[in-house]
């Protein structure tokens, strides 16, 4: 895996990443590759460690950076 990948940290919001990723366990096993999606920052998403819309209901507020 050689492309470049991106993290935007949305203000108010998840953390998107842009391109393919190796999810890993805590042996460094890949469980499974994963190409753009959001990671949770807020704490609320019922899908941790996944964004599932729940900082937009939950009023969370964070800039972007
Ligand atoms: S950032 Fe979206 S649910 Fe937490």
């Amino acid at each position: 895996m050689s492309e470049k990948v991106t993290m935007r940290i949305k203000e108010n919001g998840s953390i998107r990443i842009t391109g393919t990723v190796d999810i890993v366990d805590a042996d460094g096993n890949v469980i499974e590759s994963k190409t753009d999606f959001s990671l949770c920052r807020c704490g609320n998403s019922n899908n941790k460690p996944w964004c599932d819309g729940a900082h937009k209901a939950t009023g969370f507020e964070a800039p972007a950076l």
